[in-house]
């Protein structure tokens, strides 16, 4: 199952030839290409359907090489790379003169990680140079976290997927703007709030709406094809049984506290009373849901703590605007 170094050694060659390869990290499966190729790039773009304005992340072997891919290293960043990093934390900087702007999105600022995932590390290590990769799914769809979602969703318009297992965090990384003096939370995701906070010993700031310009952050991402209706944890069972009679083949989240509960809908997912467990099965849930045939998903948002507000904010995004929005 796990790619083998021969794998790594295909990857590689399909990279510095300008292809396609979807590799696997700790947070998702991305769909990476030479950060430094601008055709290579485009092919990203174009394969993702996603608009060129959204820029990708470069993911980097090691922390000391940041300094090649950015202006300069503030100290918070290097703080915050020495001790999040190989993991799933992006940090957004001044961009070097190597990363060209079709990896920006025209922008004069860079992501960049270190994946926390050994077969990530190898194919950098191989390569050598920069991988810009965003999640491997279409634009505004549930992001992958196995090779086989992968598969079925992008097939031959990858030249490459290197298997490296089911993904152990399963929510993206935790996106933070450390350009200027005060750092800030762009996209909640694999390294808490918490644990960020006591790093830097300060509180962060967390933007809670879509103005935000990042496109992981705009309304309908992360989205199955089911219409996704967020309710309290209390009324799960009622609305979703309400929803079936009413004729919808209903997709339901059970929380916790009710997990005995006998449900009268089509589907039913028990999320895991454990945030890291939830977060690592709720992509492949909503996908386990749109194979089911559910058109509907009832789901409640979790405590918005440590990984429950990359939960929180994923659900909110696949549930799309609400219509006073
Ligand atoms: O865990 C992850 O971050 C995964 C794996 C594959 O590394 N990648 C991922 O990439 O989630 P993507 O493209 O699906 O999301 C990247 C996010 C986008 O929302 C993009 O707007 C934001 O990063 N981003 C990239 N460069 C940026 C920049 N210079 N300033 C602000 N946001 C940026
Ligand atoms: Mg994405």
């Amino acid at each position: 199952m796990t790619a083998g170094t021969g794998d790594i050694e295909k990857a590689a060659g399909v990279l510095r030839a300008g292809g396609l390869v979807a590799l696997p990290t700790e947070t998702v499966y991305g769909l990476g290409a030479d950060a430094e190729n601008p055709a290579a790039v485009a092919r990203v773009f174009q394969v993702k359907g996603r608009p060129p304005s959204h820029p990708l992340i470069v993911h980097i072997g090691g922390a000391e090489r940041l300094g090649d891919w950015v202006e300069e290293v503030p100290e918070t960043a290097r703080l915050l790379a020495e001790r999040f990093w190989p993991g799933p934390l992006t940090l957004v900087l001044r961009r070097g003169p190597r990363v060209p702007l079709e990896t920006t999105g025209g922008l004069e600022t860079v992501a960049v990680r270190v994946p926390g995932h050994p077969v990530a590390l190898a194919l950098l290590a191989a390569f050598g140079g920069g991988v810009a990769a965003p999640s491997a799914n279409r634009f505004g769809s549930v992001s992958p976290t196995t090779a086989d979602h992968v598969r079925a969703e992008l097939g031959d318009a990858v030249d490459f997927v290197l298997d490296g297992g089911a993904c152990g965090v399963g929510v993206e990384s935790t996106i933070v703007d450390a350009t200027g003096d005060v750092p800030s939370i762009l996209r909640p995701g694999g390294v808490t709030r918490e644990d960020l906070e006591a790093a830097l010993g300060r509180p962060l700031a967390v933007p809670s709406t879509s103005r935000v310009r990042v496109p992981g952050q705009h309304p309908s991402h992360y989205a199955p094809r089911a219409r996704v209706v967020l309710v309290e944890p209390g009324k799960v069972v009622a609305e979703a049984e309400l929803a079936q009679e009413l004729g919808h083949q209903v997709g339901v989240f059970l929380p916790p506290s009710f997990a005995d509960a006998e449900v009268k809908a089509h589907a039913v997912v028990e999320v895991p009373a454990s945030l890291d467990a939830y977060a690592r099965e709720l992509y492949g849930f909503l996908r386990e849901l749109d194979q089911r045939g559910c058109d509907l998903i009832i789901a409640s948002l979790p405590v918005e703590e440590g990984l429950g507000l990359a939960i929180a904010n994923r659900l909110r995004r696949a549930a799309g605007p609400r219509p006073s929005d």
